[in-house]
């Protein structure tokens, strides 16, 4: 009983990835699915491929971007951020912020199988045991830290290094905090940049304790551990480890280059359940049934879209978009948490940076053999030189005490960060990264004969708080998923004054690392922002309006409700959207509060344990019933 509203068969030169390459979205279609995963990205291919493992369960997956497993855009370290504003990325903009000079951020987002994890920056990290406890305290039970762990392990398969390399490079590791049989390769760079070398001992200057980092604490200086597959040095992402190994199992599918429009849901014995979903494939509508779950995997700015785009969410947002309502749920979209960054410039020494040879044709080519015969050189080097900040080292205590007393929200999500907010607590509130290989061009007219190096400050408990929705239609007019999201963030707004005086107060402590030992040996002068006229100050405050930009790290969209349940979110505990049978989120947007770390480990753990969850549920119900086949 497949119902095929808008079969069209095709003759398509689209092809789609995996089993039964070459076959047609109408052919894809006649598959009669037990689950359908709205987005191959991270979280999505993860769970595809946990539910495809019993043979039982046929699994349809629909991604919008292309294949680009085999693109060394893609797979290679040292092209990192290059694959930002190519056809692999979404290139989404916020709406002109406010208190950003009327700014409009630039917002990356993987466009591709295996959705952000294939554009992303390899960084490999966990957040701290308060930032899932926190989750949990909300009442969402089992996502406090140690309940997380076994799922932060599920995915990695971590290599660790010699101790000639630990020695050399400052590699810390508790090889007990990390997994060693799952999906995705994590290690140590074993080629760096030039300014490595100075990063560990400079910050221990400034008082940072050397750390290790995955044991729920990651305050302090270390060498970053990356999602790299130490064999041949390419990117370790759900794409090439969840998908590429297990694409001939014949009950899995995937489509590439097909946009779902929307899910399906029909009142049935009266509840509101999902039975399919519609899409477009090569200009063409399609409808595609399942017999289990919808899993909406679309990420944070487009999953709560497919969920507005179906019927569920705010009804003036509905209205202005033309769609008609079937649940009402106005926190779908809202509790964005972005997490906001500012970049200092400098002028370095010239001995400095070993990346030269990466600017000229000759070098370049001479990099990329080395590269393909031996997998290492320059186009294996990372950003890797992390540091994470607690409040005490940039703040005063009457500083923090007055932060405190400008926070206004007494929900529970703002009290909650309100509680890190805290000058007697060891949490990495603000991040810094050490760039000498310029990943971003932050420098305004560059002088080629002159090396430069970035300092990255990334604020991790921001009370900034804004939300994405599907835009309004022209009148008369219904909104699709090709219309572009709203994305308003609210960067520094209400709450969000507190993130400019902390991110001001960071400010001062990036410019510090540059000017302490050994660092400073290296530092000429700093270009962004110039260094003041003599007799007067930097003003960071005024310049963060118009030097904040986004870390592209936004959650909270469809966020897990806790005890206060769809007055509170989008998601149970175990992911299901409320109201609705046979439909979950899984994904960053469930995150209800950010967390103090990037964020790929935690999606993939996410992923995990909703997939544990989907098949337990799967078990249990075809434990009492049988399968309606
Ligand atoms: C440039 C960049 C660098 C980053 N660097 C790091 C880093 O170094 N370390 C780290 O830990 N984190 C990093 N992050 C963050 C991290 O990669 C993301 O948080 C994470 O990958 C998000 O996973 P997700 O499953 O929620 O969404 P995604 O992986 O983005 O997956 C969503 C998928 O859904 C697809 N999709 C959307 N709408 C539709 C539709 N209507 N129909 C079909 N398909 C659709 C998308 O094309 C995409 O493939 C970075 C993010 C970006 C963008
Ligand atoms: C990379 O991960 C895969 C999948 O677990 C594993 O088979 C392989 O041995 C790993 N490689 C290394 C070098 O750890
Ligand atoms: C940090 O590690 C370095 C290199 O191993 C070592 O020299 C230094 O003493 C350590 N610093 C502290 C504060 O432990
Ligand atoms: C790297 O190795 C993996 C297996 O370990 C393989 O699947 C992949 O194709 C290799 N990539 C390149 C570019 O050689
Ligand atoms: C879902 O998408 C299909 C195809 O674009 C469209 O015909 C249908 O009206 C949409 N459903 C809703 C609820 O808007
Ligand atoms: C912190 O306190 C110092 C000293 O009183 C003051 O100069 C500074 O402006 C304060 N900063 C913030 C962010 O409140
Ligand atoms: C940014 O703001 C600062 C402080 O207001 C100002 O000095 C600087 O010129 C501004 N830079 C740009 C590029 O607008």
């Amino acid at each position: 009983m497949y119902i095929h509203k808008f079969y069209l068969p095709v003759l398509s030169l689209f092809l789609y990835a995996g089993k039964g390459e070459g076959l047609t979205a109408s052919q894809f279609c006649s598959h009669g699915f037990d689950y359908i995963i709205v987005g191959g990205g991270t979280a999505g291919l993860v769970v595809a491929n946990r539910l495809s493992a019993n043979p039982l369960i046929k699994v349809g997956v629909i991604e919008a971007g292309a294949n680009g497993l085999d693109d060394p855009i893609i797979y290679t370290p040292g092209f990192v951020g290059k694959a930002v504003g190519t056809s692999y990325d979404w290139a989404f903009s916020t709406t002109p912020q406010s208190e950003l000079e009327d700014r409009e951020l630039y917002w990356a987002r993987g466009k591709a199988l295996g959705g952000s994890s294939a554009i992303n920056f390899y960084v490999w990290m966990r957040g701290n045991k308060q930032d899932y406890d926190a989750w949990s305290n909300l009442g969402n039970t089992g996502w406090d830290f140690n309940s997380m762990v076994p799922y932060f392990k599920k995915p990695e398969h971590f290599w660790p290094p010699t101790a000639a390399e630990s020695n050399e490079f400052n590699l810390w590791f508790n090889a007990a905090d990390h997994g060693m049989s799952g999906p995705i390769n994590t290690s140590y760079s074993v080629t760096y940049g030039g300014t490595h070398q100075y990063w560990q001992q400079t910050l221990n200057n400034l008082h940072l304790p050397n750390r290790t980092t995955f044991g729920g604490s990651n305050w302090g200086v270390w060498t970053g551990l990356t999602s790299v597959n130490p064999d041949n040095r390419t990117r370790s992402y759900s794409a090439s480890q969840y998908y590429r190994p297990y694409a001939g199992r014949p009950n899995l599918f995937v489509l590439c280059n097909a946009m779902v429009r929307n899910v399906t849901l029909e009142t049935i014995g009266g509840q509101l359940t999902a039975t399919g979903v519609h899409f477009t494939y090569g200009g063409e509508d399609y409808h595609v049934s399942v017999n289990e779950e919808v899993i909406v995997s679309a990420g944070t700015v487009q999953s709560p879209g497919i969920l507005e785009l179906s019927g569920i969410g705010n009804p003036t947002v509905l209205a202005a978009a033309g769609i008609p309502l079937k649940l009402s749920n106005v926190n779908v979209g809202e509790h964005l948490q972005d997490r906001i960054m500012s970049v200092l410039a400098y002028e370095i020494d010239d001995s400095v940076s070993n990346q030269d040879p990466l600017n000229t044709p000759e070098g370049l080519a001479a990099a990329q053999a080395e590269y393909d015969t031996d997998h290492t050189g320059l186009l294996t080097v990372l950003p890797v030189d992390f540091a994470y900040v607690p409040l005490k080292y940039y703040l005063t205590k009457n500083n923090v005490t007055y932060l405190r007393s400008l926070v206004t929200g007494t929900d529970a999500r703002t009290q909650n960060i309100k509680s890190k907010l805290n000058w007697d607590i060891n949490l990495g509130s603000m991040e810094f990264v050490l760039d000498p290989n310029l990943l971003f061009p932050a420098v305004p007219n560059p002088d080629p004969t002159k090396k430069y190096a970035l300092v990255y400050q990334m604020l991790q408990y921001p009370f900034s708080t804004g939300n994405i929705h599907i835009p309004a239609a022209p009148s008369g007019g219904k909104t699709t998923s090709s219309d572009t999201p709203v994305i308003d963030p609210k960067y520094y707004q209400g709450d969000g004054i507190v993130d400019q005086y902390t991110m001001a107060a960071g400010q001062v402590f990036a410019d510090k690392i540059a000017r302490e030992g050994p660092m400073s040996s290296i530092i000429v002068k700093r270009v962004v922002p110039p260094e003041p006229a003599p007799g007067q100050k930097d003003n960071w405050f005024e310049n963060l309006k118009n030097s904040t930009v986004s870390d592209w790290h936004p959650i909270g969209t469809c966020a897990m409700g806790g005890s206060a349940g769809a007055s509170g979110g989008v998601v149970d505990a175990r992911l299901r959207v409320y109201g609705v049978k046979g439909l979950r989120v899984v994904d960053a947007s469930i995150m209800p509060i950010q967390i103090s770390s990037h964020l790929q480990g935690t999606v993939y753990a996410i992923a995990e344990k909703g997939a544990a969850m989907i098949i337990e549920d799967y078990v249990a119900r075809h434990h009492h019933h049988h399968h309606k086949d």
